[in-house]
């Protein structure tokens, strides 16, 4: 049998339950995943709020994105991928034992050893990867702030530049402080003057802005932007829509030769699936080659989703949280 989490109902008043079923059969051009690990994201709660732009009507399985193992294959798929590991993004539908997944939206991967570490790659990583060189087209040697850099897309951030010589700062809790130093990022404490902390690190303005908190950090980070620097917005933890909106406009109209760039991972998966595919895999392979150290933040059991997403909504976590549908 296949347990899976189940949306019902969205809004106010959500209903979410687990439902066993039978493990679906594979469609021709389908695998069947076991899947190991599944991550936890703050795409999957405002699924729930029902505030996920262009989500699915209930009922709906979430869960962004997976790592596991191939159990079965449809008629048009090669039986030598039964046993082989794989990651996918998503977008909904990893909380579950087993899925049915098109064969070309999973990549294949080598490290059978470390899938728990694999799994924090597909969602954080290529967001991650994506701001940093398909928008902001950061180089080697360049310095660039980020804000809330002990998140899950935060320290995927670090991390690649770390990887690639870009110098970065970030910010975060006081406690955070070591845990952003470990990527060789400098640190800066959210609750401080920014203007002022970057004076203490001796830096004038940055390259590009990485910023998911909302539209007053938004003007705060594009006031240290240097010329033709980017602010890559990817996220509003602070603020409604209608302020975020504004505040974007505003930025947009007196640009100053600075760009402001809005990054949605579901409209590339949707518009560009074979770039952001491509991307993933480079992902892969740089893990795969050790030069990557995503931070797993905690593992729970499927049956346990709501106390992930309790822990997901807790300040002073590192990293991502996972699920672990089998076993
Ligand atoms: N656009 C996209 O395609 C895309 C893709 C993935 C994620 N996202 C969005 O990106 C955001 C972050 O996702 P995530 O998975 O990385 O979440 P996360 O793991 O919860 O990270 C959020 C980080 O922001 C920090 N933070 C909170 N308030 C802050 C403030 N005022 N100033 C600076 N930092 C602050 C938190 O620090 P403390 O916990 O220490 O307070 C935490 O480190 C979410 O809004 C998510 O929806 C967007």
């Amino acid at each position: 049998m296949n347990r899976s989490v189940l949306i019902e109902r969205t809004g106010k008043h959500p209903h979410v339950t687990m439902i066993e079923e039978s493990i679906p059969a594979p469609k021709a051009d389908e695998v069947i995943v076991r899947v190991h690990y599944c991550g936890v994201a703050n795409a999957d709660l405002m699924m729930i709020n029902g505030s996920y732009l262009g989500q699915p009507k209930p009922p709906f399985t979430p869960g962004y994105d997976l790592v596991g193992e191939v159990v079965g294959v449809g008629r048009n798929v090669s039986s030598t991928l039964k046993g082989e590991y794989v990651a996918a993004l998503t977008e909904t539908g990893a909380y579950t034992q087993y899925t049915a997944l098109p064969v070309e939206e999973t990549i294949p991967c080598e490290t059978a050893a470390s899938l728990a570490q694999l799994a924090c790659l597909p969602l954080n990583y290529t967001t991650a990867y994506q701001l940093l060189f398909r928008t902001a087209h950061v180089q080697s040697g360049d310095l660039v702030l980020i804000q809330g850099g002990s998140g899950g897309v935060g320290s995927a951030l670090m991390d690649l530049c770390r990887l690639h010589g870009v110098k970065a700062i970030a910010t975060g809790s006081t406690a955070s402080r070591s845990y952003i130093e470990s990527f060789g990022s400098s640190f800066i404490d959210y609750n401080d003057h920014l203007g002022d902390a970057l004076k203490q690190h001796g830096i004038h303005e940055v390259q590009a802005v990485f910023d998911p908190v909302g539209p007053l950090s938004w003007k705060r980070g594009f006031d240290h932007l240097s010329t033709n620097g980017t602010l890559a917005i990817y996220g509003l933890i602070e603020g409604n829509y209608f302020a975020a909106g504004l505040q974007g406009l505003r930025l947009k109209i007196c640009q100053q030769k600075k760009a402001v760039r809005v990054y949605f991972i579901a409209m590339e998966r949707k518009k560009r699936h074979d770039r952001l595919k491509e991307d993933l895999q480079q992902i892969i392979t740089w893990f795969e080659e050790g030069k990557l150290q995503p931070t797993i933040s905690s593992i729970y059991s499927l049956a346990d989703f709501r106390e992930a997403h309790e822990a997901f909504r807790s300040r002073g976590k590192k990293g991502k949280i996972l699920l672990k549908p089998n076993g």
